[in-house]
């Protein structure tokens, strides 16, 4: 079986992230929204850094305004991720850019990815769940109303609670209240560190946040006693080789620690994150982790039971989901 086909499941998805460029241009000439500055001239995302692909991303999201809109970003993103080979993806999904925070608006824009997302699974056999996820750089008081969005659409399909954006912004401990919101009402929880923040960060995110899958956490490998306590506690990474790479995080496919990690027993698994934006697939993702560290199939299969393990989603849905594996 080719890479390309192998069923796969995907834990990190941003998204808006995820939008294709031209659908994005698309939708910026019906609505007359001038955001030139976000693309180059063949038409691809640009941006200098991380910090600038945060503006860029935001500039782009600005077009997404009703939860039609949503649909639509909603069919075109499964679209792609299904023509590789994804039969399961949870997606970050942000209050923040649908419906302001507020819980009603919140709920308009839920109903329609829902939709979109079910005729999708109904047409291309992809299961989609959604992670509600705060924006650091919005700050604390953001996130609270983010997390209250969350705790009243928690259920079987908003699965979990996370947190994106600057990890440079405040600390893990500014948002506990919001993730205690969270747990209380449920979600599993994951968080964004260890990708621009060092060792320390996966710490805090582990220690003040109580999560129990970390988005990223690759500069772990900087300290080896907290590799140690990955490994040990089973905390998941969500592993992003082809993100941390364009944004400049590792130079090179040789550089990054995915595999000195897994070899120490950490569970890692591996995801796009914004592919659009990083040039990237998850085919393309397995393709260059199979040239690069000479993974076989059985290594990709670990890696697929391991994210089943750690989605989000019920046993119900996993054990369908185990069945498509297994009659790969
Ligand atoms: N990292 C952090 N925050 C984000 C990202 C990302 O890749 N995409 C959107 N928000
Ligand atoms: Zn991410």
């Amino acid at each position: 079986m080719t890479l390309s086909s192998r069923p796969k499941i995907e834990l990190h998805l941003h998204h808006e992230g995820a939008a294709p460029p031209a659908f994005i241009k698309r939708l910026a000439q019906e609505k007359k929204v001038d955001i030139s500055r976000v693309f180059n001239e063949q038409g691809d995302y640009s941006y200098t850094d991380f910090w600038d692909f945060l503006k860029v991303y935001e500039a782009a999201t600005s077009v997404l305004q009703t939860p039609e809109d949503y649909a639509r970003l909603t069919r075109a993103v499964l679209a792609e991720s299904a023509a590789n080979g994804v039969i399961y993806s949870e997606t970050f999904l942000s209050p923040d850019f649908c419906g302001g925070r507020d819980v009603g608006a919140w709920r308009e824009y839920l109903h329609a990815i829902r939709e979109a997302a079910d005729q999708a699974e109904r047409e291309d056999g992809i299961v989609l769940r959604g992670i509600v996820t705060c924006i650091r750089h919005f700050g604390p008081e953001k996130a609270r109303e983010t997390a209250l969005c969350a705790a009243e659409t928690a259920g079987d399909w908003i699965v979990g609670f996370g947190i994106a954006g600057d990890e440079q912004a405040g600390k893990p401990k500014d948002f506990a209240y919001s993730f205690d919101m969270a747990r209380e009402a449920g979600l599993r929880l994951t968080a964004h560190a260890g990708e621009w923040g060092g060792p320390d960060s996966v710490r805090d995110a582990l220690d003040d946040l109580r999560v129990e899958r970390i988005g990223h956490g690759v500069r772990a490998i900087e300290d080896l006693a907290l590799v140690d306590r990955l490994a040990e506690d089973g905390v998941v990474l969500e592993v992003c080789p082809g993100s941390n790479i364009a944004l400049g995080v590792y130079k090179t496919w040789a550089d990054h620690p995915i595999h000195a990690l897994r070899e120490r027993g950490v569970k890692v698994t591996v995801s796009t994150d914004d592919p659009p934006f990083f040039h990237t697939t998850m085919t393309d993702e397995y393709d260059r982790l199979a040239a690069t560290f000479d993974w076989d199939e059985g290594v990709f299969e670990d890696i697929e039971n391991t994210s089943l393990s750690a989605a989000f989603c019920d046993q119900a849905t996993k054990d369908a989901l185990k069945k498509r594996l297994e009659t790969r």
